[in-house]
């Protein structure tokens, strides 16, 4: 298994947290990987993909190295449309499927986003005590977090979603 971000900040925290030691690391940027085509059976890119400047490009490198029957899961923000409308509306599923994925099914994260926003909640409304108790440091990332994620409330929803890469017949 190997674990990879074109951040080399993010991939010596992620050394450094004592993962599994059959876990390799890679720097690598996703619209260029460094694999032979055809050679991943799996593949999970977390929050990432929304960086893709081009998911056409991001798209044709995932085809090239996923072996055929191959499958990939993804967590990412997409707007609000039911199930079947997305895989015809979200420019990184059109640009799955034009490259040979077929997209299996969504699942909506919202219900525990309701839940995390509570959460945020109760943190500000204690901001002193939390401040104390956590540190001003993770506080304030806290916060930041919960800024970022505010933004998209309502307007667009964190899926999870899982693709296969067509077995094109002989
Ligand atoms: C929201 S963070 C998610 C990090 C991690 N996957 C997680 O779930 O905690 C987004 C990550 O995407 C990485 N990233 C951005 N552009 C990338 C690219 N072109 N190739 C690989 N990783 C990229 C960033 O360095 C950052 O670590």
């Amino acid at each position: 298994m190997t674990a990879t971000d074109i951040s080399p900040v993010a991939i010596n925290m992620a050394k450094n947290n004592h993962f599994d030691k059959k876990i390799n690391f890679d720097v690598a940027d996703f619209n260029h990987l460094p694999y032979n085509s055809n050679s991943l059976d799996i593949l999970v890119g977390l929050d990432c993909v929304q960086h893709a400047s081009n998911y056409n490009q991001l798209s044709k490198e995932l085809s090239r190295v996923m072996k055929p029957g191959g499958r990939m899961a993804f967590t990412n923000w997409m707007k609000t449309y039911p199930d079947s409308k997305l895989v015809k509306v979200d420019p990184l599923c059109v640009a799955l499927t034009e490259s040979g994925f077929v997209i299996d099914g969504f699942y909506n994260f919202d219900e525990e986003l309701k839940r995390q926003f509570k959460f945020y909640d109760l943190i500000y409304l204690n901001r002193a005590l939390f401040q104390k108790v956590m540190g001003e440091s993770l506080y304030t990332s806290l916060m930041n977090e919960a800024c970022h994620l505010y933004q998209f409330n309502g307007t667009v929803s964190h899926y999870a979603f899982s693709v296969h890469k067509i077995i094109y017949p002989v």
